[in-house]
């Protein structure tokens, strides 16, 4: 397959960090840990890789008790460039949490979430996306996350607005580009729209003029390589992110990069391949985590797999409870599509994906309310 590419989008930067290709891998929340980065980096075609989203109030909880957060796996010693993303509502906290990340672990990028549409996050502890309403709470923010970490640049992930009606997508990212941030993310939604409807990529693109000096990076729905190219050549971004597809197809960032390039892209995975992979996947978790936490861990990373493919429903219903590691196996030995012809879209739908709730409702336990005034 050959996607026509206008012109290859330059590198982008972010700070001192350069972003080659400008293809970002974005954080998720239960899925983008160690393992799976490990994955995609082995496959490659990304310029910038994210952690899971951290907790700041969390990190710092469990400080005193000489621990670190589990979504911190692999961080000190995996390769860089490597954006850790931290969530609060509270500079200080952040700050506290940016610093150490920047300077005893060295990563490239500290990202902020102002985007979590999560009810814990949001209700419960007056962060991610809640914060979208409170453009001076958010500056106090960056611009205080920005001085403790420097040089290391700093991030912010935002979405549109809290809801249709309260789009404060352009004041935020002014007050984030002028409280001293080395990008802006903006996935195309509300947060009220959660994942339903399509990405506004007009909106997304009508940002770049109201940012003098920092790179824009687009993200929403970008599920193919063609989507890719278009999104560079409809659009003002200078760089884009992609999440939920990555999980079906790590190998998606190599297949954008080449399109980009205007290079052949590199066919999908075989689904023996696929297999390979997916049983790669589950020794590093299960190494990580153990046999019997690992197993539960990597059902919904097995769901990911096949999707599209025949079969891939009724593999998705057993592995879904696998609890040990024989029956893991056995699952995949037994019910893994083995056909090669592909049946109309089988995706998985936005409910798959309300598990990033429970994984923000342990994230969110020491999390600390935060009720601006006057407002
Ligand atoms: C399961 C899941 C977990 C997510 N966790 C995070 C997160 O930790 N931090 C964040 O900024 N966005 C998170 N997101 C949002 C994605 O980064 C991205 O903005 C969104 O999925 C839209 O991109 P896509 O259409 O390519 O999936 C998450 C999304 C999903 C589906």
């Amino acid at each position: 397959m050959l996607v026509a590419a206008p012109s290859r989008p330059p590198a982008l930067r972010i700070g001192s960090v350069l972003v080659d290709p400008p293809i970002l891998q974005a954080p998720m929340a239960g899925f983008t840990n160690y393992a799976f980065r490990q994955i995609v980096r082995q496959f490659g075609g990304v310029g910038l890789q994210a952690t899971e989203m951290i907790s700041a109030k969390g990190f710092l909880a469990i400080e005193g008790r000489h621990e670190l957060p589990d979504r911190l796996w692999g961080v000190i010693d995996e390769p860089r460039p490597l954006a850790v993303q931290i969530w609060d509502n509270d500079p200080a906290t952040l700050a506290a949490v940016g610093a150490r990340l920047a300077h005893e672990f060295g990563v490239s990028v500290v990202d902020i979430n102002f985007g979590c549409p999560v009810r814990q996050v949001t209700v419960e502890a007056h962060s991610g996306s809640y914060l979208l309403r409170f453009p001076d709470r958010v500056g106090a923010i960056v611009e205080r996350v920005v001085r403790a970490c420097a040089p290391t640049p700093v991030t912010a992930k935002i979405r549109l607005g809290c809801t249709r009606d309260t789009i404060t997508a352009v004041e935020i990212a002014q007050v984030v580009e002028g409280a001293g941030a080395a990008a802006l993310t903006v996935h195309g939604r509300t947060a009220q729209d959660f994942f339903k409807g399509s990405a506004d990529w007009e909106r997304i693109s009508s940002l770049k003029e109201h940012l003098k000096r920092i790179p824009l990076i687009g993200n929403g729905d970008l599920d193919s390589p063609g989507k890719v190219v278009e999104a560079f050549r409809r659009y003002r971004v200078d760089g884009v992110m992609i999440a939920r597809a990555s999980l079906a197809k790590p190998w998606l960032f190599r297949q954008a990069q080449a399109a980009l390039a205007g290079e052949p892209v590199p066919p999908d995975l075989s689904l023996a391949e696929e297999r390979e992979l997916l049983l790669h996947h589950y020794r590093l978790v299960a190494q990580r985590f153990g046999d019997e936490k690992g197993t539960i861990l990597m059902r919904k990373f097995a769901c990911c797999y096949a999707q599209g493919r025949a079969g891939a429903r009724e593999f998705r219903s057993h592995v879904a409870r696998v609890a040990a590691p024989s029956e893991f196996h056995h699952v995949v030995e037994t019910y893994f599509p083995r056909e090669v012809s592909r049946r109309p879209a089988d995706s998985l739908t936005s409910e798959f994906f309300r598990p990033a709730e429970r994984d923000a409702r342990l994230q969110t336990r020491c999390a600390t309310k935060y009720q601006p005034s006057g407002r």
